[in-house]
């Protein structure tokens, strides 16, 4: 059995704002489930704590952190039996909202100091200084948020390994100078090879340089960091690192997305009942305000609207979809000219288009079931959910091939039609985009084929239980080398 403390500033239900936040939950479920022994630490946002006091916390711990005291409470993930521990601080966590940002949208002015401060309870957890009973062999550490966790046990000859996990390397912490001086870090950290960045300090680099062990959420993702652009100006580090990086592709909660058992629809249905997802289908169109007949396929987008998920180039090439029959049901929200530009093309299109901006779990499962075509034209996506989410639900993606979209979606034109379940394009270029969605509305149109492509998606296994088993083999493999180092 290993004991891990798995790192992360989000994590499903508690709170979230995107993928990290259902990884942080279902990655630490599955190796639970393997009999390890995982213990999440969270910052103590409000939401978090005021769930993790009505459901009864069982142990705490009082530190002092510079000026500020610090509760930690433990606490268990909702429905779960993963332990949970939240890092109280009021004057730097108990804000409302989004985790990073104000109520404007701008990051909150001393995010370095915060995640600094969780950093540091992070590593107190992990040299055994917190006053707990538990000490981690593994520390998990995801994203920006926890670089400084392996660089402040680094000098610790006796510490717990360090795995970093890259979610998304186009965020990466990056504050001045004069807040690396008020964090009071050693000078000698303010290096280009540690975590000095262009004048800046780079918090995700702390991550990348001092961990035992780098992973990224698919391997095809773990390839293209290593070059530019994707490798954002640390492609030359993660070179020098790949010895030590691996791509292990993320997992869903199949439990919560089925959709024989989907809570958030009406109708179920399985790989042998797919008529009965048309009843998806009708309660989505009903619920979206959308007339009922459609020649076309209806056509779904779920995720945050950025430049990184493609919003703008679906937006351009939609008008000729829905001229052409089809409907669309797009939800999400973001920067503020897209939203805008999402609703004014829905405004054009009564009854054809419908746009939910915010955040509704409910509406996701229901347009992931009722849609028969789900679009993820992302410039780059690390993994990317929503296309596996799509596939078990027998909905068709058709996806740019970058990163996890490339190891998740298989395009009959490049794998054949025994193993094909949707469409990828090489170029994130309307044109592109507009020609794989031809393809699959002419597959449509062919009621064997389609199913077959369905089928296909279903039959899949995106469950985390291989996935957990890559980490662990990991864990195993920088526990071995950290054993060695301190024998010797
Ligand atoms: P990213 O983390 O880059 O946003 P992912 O595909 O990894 O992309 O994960 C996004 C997650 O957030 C998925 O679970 C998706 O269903 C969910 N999601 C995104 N936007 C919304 C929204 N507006 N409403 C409900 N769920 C959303
Ligand atoms: C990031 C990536 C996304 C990935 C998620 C979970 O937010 O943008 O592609 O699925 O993390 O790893």
């Amino acid at each position: 059995m290993i004991r891990v403390l798995f790192v992360t500033s989000e994590v499903y239900p508690v709170i979230k704002t995107g993928g990290l936040a259902d990884v942080s939950a279902s990655l630490p479920e599955a190796l639970c489930r393997q009999d390890h022994d995982v213990h999440i630490l969270l910052p103590g946002y409000p939401a978090a704590l005021a769930a993790a006091k009505s459901a009864g916390t069982r142990r705490k711990a009082q530190l002092r952190i510079g000026f500020y005291p610090v509760t930690l409470w433990q606490t268990r993930l909702p429905d779960s039996a993963v332990a949970l521990w939240l890092v109280e601080c009021g004057p730097l966590f108990d804000r409302p909202g989004n985790p990073y940002q104000n109520e404007d949208g701008g990051d909150w002015w001393d995010n370095a100091h915060r995640y600094h401060l969780f950093a540091r309870v992070a590593a107190m957890m992990a040299l055994g200084q917190a006053g707990l009973n538990w000490v981690p062999d593994v520390v998990h550490c995801n994203d920006w948020q926890t670089g400084l966790v392996p660089v402040l046990m680094d000098s610790c000859q006796k510490r717990p390994a360090t795995v970093f996990t890259i979610h998304n390397l186009a965020y990466q912490g990056l504050f001045s100078h004069e807040a690396f001086r008020a964090l009071g870090l050693p000078d000698s950290l303010w290096r280009y090879d540690r975590l000095e960045f262009h004048g800046q300090l780079s918090f995700i680099k702390g991550g990348l340089v001092f961990s035992d062990h780098l992973t990224t959420v698919s391997p095809g993702y773990a390839e293209e960091i290593l070059q530019p652009p994707l490798g954002c100006g640390l492609d030359g580090l993660l070179r020098h690192r790949s010895p030590f990086l691996t791509g292990i592709l993320n997992g869903i909660d199949t439990r919560q997305w089925d959709p024989e058992s989907d809570p958030y629809l009406i109708h179920h249905y399985g790989p042998d009942d797919l008529p009965n997802k048309r009843l998806c289908r009708a309660d989505l169109q009903k619920q979206a305000g959308l007339g009922g007949s459609a020649e076309g396929p209806l056509l779904g987008f779920i995720g945050r609207m950025v430049e990184q998920k493609g919003i703008d180039l679906l937006l351009s090439v939609l008008p000729d979809f829905l001229d052409r029959g089809c409907q669309a049901v797009l939800l999400g929200s973001g920067m503020h000219e897209y939203e805008e530009a999402a609703l004014e093309l829905a405004e054009q299109y009564p009854g054809r288009l419908s746009v939910t901006l915010g955040y509704d779990e409910a509406l996701a499962h229901r347009i992931t079931a009722g849609a028969d075509i789900f679009i993820m034209p992302s410039r780059f996506e690390p993994c990317g959910l929503n296309q596996m989410y799509s596939l078990r639900y027998g909905t068709i993606p058709v996806v740019h091939g970058v990163g996890g979209l490339k190891d998740t979606v298989f395009d009959p034109d490049t794998t054949g039609m025994n193993r094909a379940n949707g469409f990828t394009f090489d170029k994130p270029e309307p044109g592109k985009l507009s020609a794989a969605l031809d393809r699959a509305l002419a597959a449509f149109n062919r009621t064997k084929a389609w199913r077959q492509l369905q089928r296909n998606g279903m039959a899949g296994d995106y469950s985390w239980q291989t996935r957990a088993r890559a980490y662990i083999d990991i864990y195993r493999q920088i526990l071995a080398a950290r054993q060695s180092i301190t024998d010797d």
